[in-house]
């Protein structure tokens, strides 16, 4: 099978490759990615040289070169993963996030609708549960959730997942998809919450955690999103959803504190050194409160489960970072200062 795998320089589609790559030698795995700020080409290690992998600098945006991969490479399965993926970036600059996320994926389903030989094939959406947009105190998005989303992140992605089942009802493409929540793990780009507090508390700096920290995410080992991603293009029905999550909830807070708990332990310093580094600073615009998934259907349809824990999940991601320090560097030389000076500058903070 000749597998198309969009933005597998990045943190969850690196992963995937990591996971599959090896596992499937009779498979092809062509990966497309633009190499944008969140890419890392270190995070392919390992498999780069397989004889079953192939790299190619592709925009999904451009539309021409969207068409000439899937003509030279003719895919029987498209795992769609490239993205502009950070809420915070939506919010200070949307418009990447229209242009990839939507028009992307349109250029996507069109070279699928072309290519895919009539009938076959299969386009495998990887969408957030972002879409629907924010929970109260209590409750969990199902399947038949409401899309409500509330950043251009979110709407850009609910945009993406619309586009996909209509070409499935107008057009008959073969796809699925699947909403995941919030992932962590190895080769995250360090702009996302847990990353980015493992690395400021390793380098003593301000642990900035928005608004009283109160919010709520649901955690997912990134490996056990890429096996719930094969778990469904393998046993899932085609034109489904399934909702993916780690049935593990938290507060921001929480995980802060978790976090200095793990590293403390690790490297041997006191843990109220890291936690005196919590600041609490100016919440995020629309921040959504809460978010929970049910995974009943792909439990109960494809037999998957989480295999880590949060605490066991954390500690080897916390492991990672301190053993990766080369590639942590590699992802500094860009422009990751200048968003950090752009998106804490001017929130005011105050120790906890
Ligand atoms: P990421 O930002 O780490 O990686 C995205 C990759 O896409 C990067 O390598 C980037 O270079 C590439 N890319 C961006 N624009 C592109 C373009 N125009 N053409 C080609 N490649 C482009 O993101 P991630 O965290 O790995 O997320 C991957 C997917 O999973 C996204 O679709 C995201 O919405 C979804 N998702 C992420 C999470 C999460 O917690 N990270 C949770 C649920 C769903
Ligand atoms: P993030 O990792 O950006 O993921 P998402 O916004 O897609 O859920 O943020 C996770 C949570 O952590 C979210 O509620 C915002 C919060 N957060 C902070 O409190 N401080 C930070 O520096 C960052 C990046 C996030």
């Amino acid at each position: 099978m000749k597998i198309i795998v969009t933005g597998g320089a990045g943190f969850i589609g690196a992963n995937f490759l990591q996971l599959l790559v090896p596992r499937f030698r009779q498979h092809q795995f062509i990966n497309l990615d633009s190499l944008g700020y969140a890419s890392n080409l270190a995070s392919l290690e390992g498999i780069d040289d397989s004889p079953n992998y192939v790299f190619e600098k592709v925009d999904i945006a451009e539309h021409e070169a969207v068409d000439e991969a899937f003509a030279r490479h003719r895919p029987d399965l498209v795992v769609h993963f490239a993205a502009e993926s950070h809420v915070d970036r939506s919010i200070v600059g949307p418009r990447e996030f229209i242009r990839t996320n939507i028009e992307g994926t349109f250029n996507l389903l069109e070279a699928a609708r072309k290519y895919f030989a009539s009938g076959s094939g299969l386009f495998h959406h990887v969408s957030t549960d972002e879409v629907y947009g924010s929970l109260g105190e209590v409750g969990s998005f199902t399947e038949e959730s409401r899309y409500d989303p509330s950043s251009p992140y979110s709407a850009s992605k609910a945009a993406g997942d619309h586009l996909v089942r209509a070409w499935s009802r107008t057009y008959g493409l073969p796809v699925k998809i699947t909403n995941c929540s919030n992932n962590y793990g190895p080769r995250q780009f360090p702009e996302k919450l847990i990353p980015l507090m493992v690395l400021h508390a390793l380098e003593r700096k301000p642990l900035p955690v928005y608004g009283q920290g109160r919010n709520t995410r649901d955690w997912l080992y990134v490996d056990d999103h890429c096996e719930a991603i094969w778990a469904v293009i393998e046993k899932g029905r085609v034109g489904e959803t399934y909702n993916v999550g780690g049935s593990f909830e938290a507060r921001n807070i929480d995980i802060v504190r978790s976090i200095c708990r793990v590293l403390a332990e690790c490297t041997g310093c006191s843990e109220g050194e890291l936690t005196d580094l919590i600041t609490f600073v100016g919440d995020r615009p629309g921040h959504d409160l809460r978010y929970a998934i049910d995974s009943t259907r792909i439990r109960r349809e494809c037999g998957w489960a989480p295999r880590e824990t949060f605490e066991s999940g954390l500690r080897k991601t916390i492991r990672w970072y301190l053993d990766n320090r080369s590639w942590v560097e590699q992802i500094r030389t860009r422009d990751y200062t200048g968003w950090i000076e752009r998106n804490y500058g001017g929130r005011g903070d105050h120790r906890e």
